[in-house]
Formats: structure tokens, sequence, C-alpha cells
């Protein structure tokens, strides 16, 4: 049955986890895979998280299924988040919500939905992208190509070009955009340019697709959300997915979100009908734990307080990372000007280095990044940055 099966390739990101952990290098450092460390280099324990928990073990109860679209109270508090508290369109009841299985979930429900909605529509992911954007498409049964996004020579967007591939998209096609803190490159594009987008999406009549997996690491929860906003006013149809992973270090609960704005309430509760059908064949509703914990911290005003301080923390701590990793790639005799990096917002940046490069920093120095040249600067600490600079110096 399975002679013919071939070996697949290893997960650009994930696989790198495999090969991190299998190399003896002491010094070695995991920047591959989009994850925050702190200070010491250890994965935090949120005190908001932790303090959730001990409530829930406090009011212990017995794990029945959850509804296939999951826990009402945390699809509300995920649409408070993402919409802002109190907005019209979920008074109006435009929304339609489920929990996921993480940003990858959510992304995947959308994309089962839009197979079966929109058959023949090619998506369109930035290039570059999220190396699983394309990969989760086309398992869905799409066509994946590319719209322009980074340009090396000016070291940022090239949006010109990025506008004109929307504005030269057949009608129905799903445009999937970073909402903030775009990965891999950290390059986001500014209020004026999301207009522009906006304009597009709506004049070609495109299928937005917001991933927003970073909420919270740019410049703040509502200022990072804010583009959501901006494409509920233009009056357009979309769909965001949401994860808690990062801004939750709950990577491993899975715990995520789909949101898809519809025209009416009516229109709504069809589409959430089909979410669940998706839902259902699949995984037939999600797990417990992670979005009850989430759920409490959002709707519990001290814990959620304590939540807005330590996200700011993190994204604070990560900016000081990217200011002091140009600074010290600059003592270990970088003369090229990677101030860039400073400029770059979100978990990861785009270094530049080529795969060539990449290979010889993990394979002489134990320092992992994606081939792409994308390194994870949330994983940088006053411990590990000196020998990073001084391993990059070595290889440029
Ligand atoms: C990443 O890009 O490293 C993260 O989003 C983790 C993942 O699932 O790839």
């Amino acid at each position: 049955l399975f002679a013919a099966v071939e070996m697949a390739p290893r997960d650009p990101i994930l696989g790198l986890n495999e090969q991190f952990n299998a190399d003896p290098n002491p010094a070695k450092v995991n920047l591959g895979v989009g994850v925050y460390t702190d200070e010491n280099g250890k994965l935090p324990l949120l005190a908001c998280v932790k303090a959730a928990e001990a409530q829930l073990v406090e009011a212990a109860r017995a794990r029945g299924y959850l509804p296939i679209d999951g826990i009402a109270a945390y699809d509300k508090a995920v649409q408070g988040l993402v919409f802002g508290e109190g907005s019209d369109i979920l008074a109006a009841g435009r929304v339609a919500t489920v929990q996921a299985l993480g940003g990858t979930g959510g992304l995947k429900v959308g994309a089962d939905f839009l197979k079966k909605v929109n058959p023949g529509a090619k998506v369109l992911i930035s290039d570059p992208s999220w190396e699983n954007h394309r990969a989760l498409f086309t398992n869905a049964g799409f066509t994946v190509e590319t719209y322009p996004y980074y340009d090396a020579s000016r070291q940022g967007v090239n949006f010109d070009a990025m506008l004109a591939a929307l504005n030269g998209a057949a009608a129905g096609t799903i445009v999937v955009l970073h909402a903030c803190c775009h990965n891999p490159t950290g390059y986001d594009i500014s209020t004026a340019q999301w207009d522009a987008v906006i304009e597009a999406v709506k004049a070609r009549k495109l299928v937005a697709f917001l991933d927003m997996a970073y909420q919270g690491f740019g410049d703040g929860i509502a200022e990072d959300g804010a583009v959501i906003g901006r494409f509920v006013q233009a009056g357009i149809d979309f769909f965001v997915s949401t994860s808690f992973s990062k801004s939750f270090s709950l990577y491993g609960e899975r715990v995520g979100a789909l949101s898809v704005v519809c025209e009416n309430k009516e229109e709504a509760a069809r589409v959430l009908s089909q979410l669940k059908i998706v839902i259902r064949t699949n995984y037939s509703n999600p797990p417990t734990h992670g979005a009850q914990v989430v759920a409490t911290v959002l709707t519990t005003p001290a814990l959620r307080q304590q939540w807005e301080q330590e996200l700011a923390g993190m994204r604070n701590r990560i900016k000081a990372m990217r200011t002091a990793l140009v600074e010290r790639l600059k003592a270990a005799g970088v003369k090229q000007d990677l101030s860039f990096i400073t400029t770059q917002r979100g978990m990861f940046s785009y270094s530049g280095l080529t795969k060539p490069q990449m290979e010889r920093l993990r394979g002489e120095f134990g320092v992992y990044g994606v081939d792409s040249g994308r390194i994870c600067v949330a994983a940088l600490n006053e411990k590990n940055i000196g020998y990073v600079a001084e391993s990059i110096a070595k290889v440029i």
C-alpha cells in the first residue's frame, strides 16, 4: 500500500526544531520558529494565564463536548478584541466567529469554507509569505500565486507593484494579507497604503483574508487591530484569523479563531452554519482548556490589564533586542548598514542573509534561522545576542 509513498521534505520552520534539538553544539541558539522567549531564554508562562488557570482549577468542571463553534464567551471575547468592544457590526450580529485550533486552524477552516463557496478562485499570498500559507491553501485545493511585497533594494515593501497586482486580479480572487507584523519580513504597510489596498479589494471585488497572528506585537492591541476597523468602515465582507499562540504564550494549546464579516445577521447565521460543517467534518469540535484560559483573562478586568502589560513587556523587549542586535553587529565588525532591523516589526527580521549563509550559521555556529534569511529576534537575549551577532558577522 505504501510502497510508492515518497519521503516528504521537512517542514521549513517546524522541521528546524527537530534539527536544533538534535544538535550537540552547547552554544546553539534557536532563531527559527516564531516563539518568544524571555530575557533568560525561557518560554514564559504569563502571570495572567497562571492566575486564570488557578481560577479554573478552583472551579474545576467536567469536560463535556464544546459546541462545534467553541465556547460562546470565548468567541464573543475574540470579537471584542478584533472588532472593538461595542462596535456596530457586532451589535448588528454581522460577524460569524468560531473557535479554531490556533491561527493555522482559523486559516484552514476559512480556506475549506471558501473552497465550497468560491471553488474556482485563485489565492494570492505575499512574496514572500509565511511558509505555511501556500501549503495550506494549496492543500485546500486552490491554485496559489503571489503578489509582489518585499523589495530587497529598498529594504521595505514594493507597494506600487503590490497594488498593481491587486488591481490586476480577477474578481473573487482571495488575497491573504498580514494584518500586522508581516511574517517573514517584518515590514508592514502604512495606513495610507492600507487604504489603497482596501480600495482595490473593494473595486476589484477581491476576497480579503487577514491573518492576524501577532496582534499586540507591533504597536499595541488597538493600534495593530485598527486595520480591521478600516475594512469594516469600507463596507467589505472579509475573513480574519486570530492566534493567541504568541500573545498569550499558549503555543501548545492551539487557541485561535476565525471571524467572517458578513452583509447582515441572517447571512452571518448561514455562514456560521457552514463553518460548523467544516469543523465537524475535520475534528468535530475544539478543545476546552486554552480557550477557557483566554476567555477568563479577556473578560476579567484585572487579568485583562495584567495581560496587556505582559504583552507590552514582550513587545518592548523585542524592540530593545532589535536595537541591541544592530549595535552588536556593528561591534562585531559588520560594515554595512543594518539599521533596517529596527524598522521591522513583530517577531521576525528578514536579515537579507542568503540560504548558504543561513546553512553556514546552522552548521558552523549552531545559530538556527529559516533558509529564507528570517530570524526570530524574539528569541534573542543578553546572553545569546553577542554570540549571534559574531556568528552573523562571520558569515556575511
Ligand atoms: C512561525 O512562522 O514561525 C510561526 O508562525 C510558527 C509556525 O507555525 O510556523
